[in-house]
């Protein structure tokens, strides 16, 4: 059985404030867990959280591009230095808002590796889809159009299960729901890399809380988390990385 340090990050989305950084580091630094922490702000945040072995820092996008006129844009090599390890790409809220697309996805990750960060690559289905039950073609849609032209981003990225009927609504897919997907992508990337496919993490995301989060992590494919509301709250969020998974 191959061991995968479970992931529990925090997206902020456009949330949280300077006197959240602090709290967020001060509580975070009181606890301990194996699982390894990590925290997606805003990037103006970025410099503002203390150095802290308790957790990792993340961004929630990045450009496709490597620096120039690219007004509004932050370029993977500056995240990197503004202490980012981890890159949130493909996030369901950018494909829907921003015109992600599959190719931009892509090239976001291929530049996000570039510069040494992990990208944590996410998918999922819409409402319809689920309900015409075309969860796992659409979803393999989009692992092929990553995986399949560059299998090497198996061994360097996270992949998030994002179901988008399940973000920000309160509705979490059932951990019986959940684990079937996430069984589907790792068999699904078998075919690209046996080995790197068993040792990916793969986190889901959608309403995540305090409470859901213990039968979640009890699923064998599930390897942690990407927390979205529950992520903004101290206490809650620290009882999610706390949480004992198998
Ligand atoms: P949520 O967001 O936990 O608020 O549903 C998750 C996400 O969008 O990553």
């Amino acid at each position: 059985m191959t061991q995968r340090r479970p992931l529990i990050a925090a997206n902020w989305k456009m949330n949280g404030s300077c006197e959240l950084v602090q709290g967020m580091s001060a509580a975070l630094s009181q606890i301990t867990t194996t699982n390894e922490i990590l925290i997606c702000p805003p990037v103006i945040f970025l410099s503002s959280f203390p150095k802290s072995d308790a957790y990792q820092l993340g961004a929630q996008n990045v450009s496709n591009e490597l620096q120039g006129a690219f007004t509004g844009e932050i370029s993977a090599d500056m995240l990197r230095d503004a202490g980012a390890r981890y890159v949130i790409v493909g996030h369901s809220e950018r494909r829907a808002l921003y015109g992600d697309n599959d190719a931009m996805v892509l090239a976001k990750a291929l530049r996000a590796v570039a510069a040494n960060l992990t990208p944590i690559i996410c998918f999922g289905e819409t409402l319809a889809e689920r309900q015409q039950e075309k969860t796992f073609e659409v979803i393999a849609q989009h692992l092929d159009a990553v995986y399949a032209a560059h299998p090497e981003l198996l061994a360097t990225s996270v992949i998030a299960y994002e179901p988008i009927w399940a973000i920000g609504t309160g509705e979490t897919a059932t951990p019986e729901q959940a684990q079937a997907v996430h069984e589907f992508i790792r068999q699904h990337v078998m075919k690209f890399n046996v080995v790197a496919a068993q040792q990916i993490r793969i986190i889901y995301g959608g309403s995540v809380n305090a409470e859901n989060c213990t039968a979640l992590f009890a699923k064998p494919d599930i390897d942690g988390a990407l927390v979205g509301g529950a992520s903004l709250k101290t206490a809650e969020f620290s009882a999610i990385c706390l949480t004992a998974q198998d």
